[in-house]
């Protein structure tokens, strides 16, 4: 369905080239006078200019020819030029109907052509738990890849494994030194090797952190954790088998994490995957003379002429030799496009890394890794920050375990509900735990992703305000709404939304219908926080309704059925708005 609002601007464009006037004056726009209308004009302002006479007399002649129009309520010139309009309560009702059959979409067309779209939204590291870091990222990435599929494109989410480097090495010595006999060491072993992993998660966990600590500590630990690393990268056999152990161990850690904040990757590829890639990609930048050596590394200018700041060369190979960060993720690129030549990348990692991206888009480009028409983009996000504006810390100063910090927010949930009524525990936990991920979700998307914003557990938490649970609340409300009505009847034959009778009930009905425009901008500029906005009015329009509404009391048959259908419209179009942020509502809270 085209939006309402184009359709709108479409009948103020007819107008005025029907009176001779430009078609580009006729752009309609959301009132910002919404105790004036609902709609406005300010076209003839500029034309005006064009056509040297008084503005308002442009405007006054538009407006007498938009009050034949059956599309408007109202149109009003007002001094000095300014169209003032009001949507007509039936073209409205009409207008949601069609949305309303139109089942899961609402009116949101799929992209004619649709894209593939790779996210690149992990970051985890293996052998390392997830922490607060590793939050942002996930919540907004699952949420840019579920807009982007929404609108019908071909979306995959990779966790792009930090799974290559030291930290592997680090733990093969760590390993080594606790258990010497384990076969993996032994370099002359020729047999098969144990399925079962020497180590568990909570081993895995603590191994790597007391290695990286030692490793700064002593010398000889930490040339041997090179070593072993080369080794492993050479393909020494026993030290595979570890990475491939280190690897299921953590990995199944990770999905289960992941799947707790209900994210979840098409893709598992990590940093090693791309290994294979250097050689050629490296020879080719060296051969076609964009790579040269300048203090012993490899590296390719960036550097553009328009640049306000210094963008330093993207260093491809140190000068031992070794690749880096940015080698993996120009080796990603090269494994991306052959696979899968993506329309757009789509990069979402903490802004810090903005310098990083930078550099490694513009080598791609530079290089010819990628086509001149492929989408490279990097959505750097801003930190959590804790009350006092700081990153968030646990109360000891270290960095703040994920897991940690969701048990601590379903827990304060779990308190809150239980707080005023009783309800069975197994129930309790299970809706503390829905409403837990909306808080922290709805917490970190409602921010434009780059902002930094403090992390306030008794805010998010809230049932009131612009909150994931005043959201979930509001579903709630309407869901037991409608099972209330189905208990005690039918929908009567012939029952449809009905034209708003009053001033709540059009204000609904107009946040209903910018539904399809909410979704597309977001899309559009890649930015969950759009969804959140739109919900939170959608919200706060249908609070209103329903405290000024007689809904279950209504006499008229009628008239009651069109409610539950408008009722029926606001539940579907929040269900899937919350779906696309990645999180749901449950039955009852
Ligand atoms: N593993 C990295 C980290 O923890 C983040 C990786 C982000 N993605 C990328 N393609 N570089 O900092």
């Amino acid at each position: 369905m085209k939006k309402l609002l184009d359709l709108i601007s479409e009948e103020v464009t007819k107008a005025f080239t029907e009176l001779g006037y430009d078609e580009k004056y006729g752009k309609a726009t959301l009132s910002n006078r919404p105790d004036l209308c609902e709609y406005q004009c300010n076209g003839a302002m500029a034309a005006a200019k064009e056509y040297k006479c008084a503005p308002f007399l442009i405007s006054d002649q538009v407006a007498e020819k938009l009050k034949e129009n059956p599309m408007f309520a109202m149109a009003e010139s007002v001094k000095p030029g300014f169209l003032n309009l009001k949507l007509d309560e039936r073209y409205l009702a009409d207008y949601l109907k069609a949305m309303a059959k139109d089942e899961g979409r609402f009116g949101c067309e799929k992209a004619e052509k649709p894209k593939t779209i790779i996210v690149d939204y992990g970051g985890a590291n293996v052998a390392k738990p997830l922490h607060v870091g590793h939050l942002r990222p996930a919540i907004i990435g699952e949420s840019i890849k579920r807009i982007g599929r929404f609108m019908g494109h071909n979306m995959i989410g990779d966790v792009h494994l930090g799974d290559w480097g030291l930290q592997m090495g680090l733990i093969i010595m760590e390993l080594k030194e606790r258990k010497p006999e384990l076969v993996y060491f032994d370099e002359n072993y020729e047999g098969e090797y144990p399925k079962e992993a020497p180590f568990t998660i909570s081993e895995l966990e603590e191994i790597y952190p007391t290695a990286s600590k030692k490793s700064k500590e002593d010398a000889a630990f930490k040339e041997a954790a090179m070593e072993a690393t080369k080794e492993l990268q050479n393909g020494r056999r026993g030290y595979q088998a570890v990475l491939g152990h280190i690897m299921a161990v953590s990995v199944a850690d990770l999905k289960k994490n992941y799947s707790n904040l209900n994210v979840s990757f098409e893709l598992w590829k990590g940093e090693s995957d791309a290994q294979p890639y250097i050689p050629a990609m490296v020879e080719k930048m060296k051969k076609e003379g964009f790579a040269y050596v300048s203090d012993g590394a490899l590296v390719v200018d960036v550097s553009q002429e328009d640049d306000v700041k210094e963008i330093p060369p993207c260093i491809i190979l140190k000068s031992d030799g070794a690749a880096l960060y940015s080698t993996t993720d120009l080796a990603t690129i090269v494994s991306r496009m052959e696979e899968y030549d993506p329309d757009s990348i789509i990069y979402v990692t903490d802004k810090r890394q903005s310098l990083h991206f930078i550099q490694v888009f513009r080598c791609a480009r530079k290089t010819g890794l990628v086509k001149p028409e492929t989408e490279l983009k990097h959505i750097g996000n801003g930190t959590m920050n804790g009350k006092d504006g700081k990153p968030f810390k646990t109360r000891e100063g270290g960095v703040m375990r994920l897991q940690y910090l969701v048990e601590s927010i379903n827990e304060e949930m779990y308190k809150k509900i239980t707080e005023n009524h009783t309800v069975e525990e197994a129930e309790a936990r299970k809706t503390a735990q829905i409403v837990a991920l909306s808080a922290i979700k709805y917490g970190d998307l409602s921010n434009q992703a780059s902002k930094d914003y403090i992390f306030d557990i008794d805010r998010f938490t809230s049932f009131e305000g612009n909150t994931g649970p005043y959201i979930l609340y509001t579903i709630v409300r309407i869901k037991s709404i409608l099972n209330k009505y189905y208990g005690e009847k039918k929908l009567p034959e012939g029952a449809e939304i009905l034209p708003a009778i009053n001033d709540s009930a059009k204000a609904l009905m107009l946040e209903l219908a910018k539904f399809n425009g909410a979704m597309e901008t977001a899309y559009q500029e890649t930015a969950p926080h759009r969804v959140c906005a739109y919900i939170y009015d959608l919200a706060n329009a249908f609070n209103h309704f329903y405290h000024e509404t007689k809904i279950m009391t209504e006499e008229d048959p009628m008239v009651q059925a069109g409610y539950i259908k408008l009722l029926e419209l606001t539940r579907g179009i929040l269900e899937t708005c919350i779906d696309v942020l990645g999180f749901s509502a449950p039955e009852k809270m």
